[in-house]
């Protein structure tokens, strides 16, 4: 079975042999630059992964499976509009270096081209495959309109937090394990088993993704340090930091959300020194790990060999501990 840098690789190799540029260019240009080198390629190698439990032969569902990371990367197009987010992978976004209305109809373009990809493989795998991608795609637009309602409600408490991060980061990867267990070939109650596995593991990914957001570091985590403050985004660590926050601290935090005046810096600053104060980093942290365990316990009931688990448990602590 494959490794997960393997299978990193092996995707990457794949992508750099396609071509995403076809007439008119403006509309396809900016599908090729966020398409270059440079993310994780977490969910077509997930996807590859669950396929790889029941399969020996994974090349013929490299489609669908570049299919996968192109919606992915549809969905960052628009995300970073809605975000107003001028980083990612270390390089301008798409809607700074160009404008919002290319990162629009670009990011309509991608989601179409990976449905073409996607539906590229077998025809006997067509009804289950599309019907659980629509899904996912469905959960992705619920939870990003859950996203963006949160920011300016104040009550948002920490089960609709993780109920809208299921939506919007959970889903995917959840779907990319399921898909790749329906190309396996795989019973129903594994397909489910495999789904939830990803939903754990996703819930893990978008707290880490949050935690990054605030104490990862630039260079690394190719994003702006502090985007999420500024947007008043209720991440498990701003819900966490106002539920247990003093009287004194609670008041900072709230002039700090509303304060229209304050510069970035100041804001990242001053937010980022009341969580370190009230000492969220560290119930986020163990947040993370319970999500982590639940996604582990669920593997060792699947039903393959050992050293086919083994592989998806390094996965699993590689994403754990990842810094980007
Ligand atoms: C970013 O996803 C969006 C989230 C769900 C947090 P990734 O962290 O997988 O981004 P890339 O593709 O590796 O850049
Ligand atoms: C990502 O959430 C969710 C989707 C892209 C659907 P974020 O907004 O936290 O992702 P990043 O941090 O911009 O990658
Ligand atoms: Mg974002
Ligand atoms: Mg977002
Ligand atoms: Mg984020």
């Amino acid at each position: 079975m494959y490794t997960f840098d393997e299978l990193q690789t092996l995707v990457q190799e794949n992508m750099n042999k396609e071509n995403f540029i076809e007439e008119p260019q403006k509309l396809f240009e900016p599908i090729d630059y966020i398409l270059e080198d440079g993310g994780k390629r977490l969910r077509p190698v997930l996807m590859l992964m669950a396929i790889n439990l029941y399969k020996d032969n994974i090349e013929e569902f490299m489609k669908p499976a570049i299919g996968i990371e192109i919606f992915h990367n549809y969905t960052l197009l628009h995300d970073d509009v809605m975000d107003d987010a001028e980083l990612r992978r270390g390089r301008e976004t798409v809607h700074k270096k160009w404008n919002s209305n290319v990162a629009i109809l670009s990011g309509d373009a991608a989601a179409i081209t990976a449905y073409l990809y996607l539906v590229s493989s077998d025809d006997k795998y067509l009804r289950s495959s599309i019907d659980t991608f629509n899904k996912v795609a469905m959960d992705v637009c619920k939870g990003q309109q859950y996203d963006m309602e949160f920011e300016t409600r104040m009550d948002v408490t920490v089960e609709e937090y993780i109920r809208m991060i299921e939506l919007k980061t959970g889903a995917l990867i959840a779907g990319s394990l399921k898909l790749g267990s329906v190309f396996g070939e795989a019973s129903e109650k594994e397909q489910d088993m495999l789904y939830k596995f990803g939903m754990y593991l996703g819930v893990a990914f978008q707290l880490q993704d949050d935690n990054l957001d605030v104490y990862g570091d630039v260079e690394t985590f190719g994003k702006k340090i502090g985007g999420d403050i500024l947007c008043n985004k209720k991440t498990f660590l701003l819900i966490t930091a106002m539920n247990l926050a003093n009287e004194s601290q609670k008041s900072s935090l709230d002039s700090l959300l509303s304060d229209s005046n304050i510069s970035d810096e100041d804001k990242i600053e001053k937010v980022t020194a009341l969580y370190n104060e009230i000492g969220v980093r560290e119930i986020a942290n163990k947040e993370i790990t319970k999500y982590i365990d639940m996604s582990i316990d669920l593997l060792n009931n699947l039903s393959v060999s050992e050293d086919r688990k083994g592989i998806l448990l390094n996965m699993v602590s590689i994403l754990k501990d990842r810094i980007y």
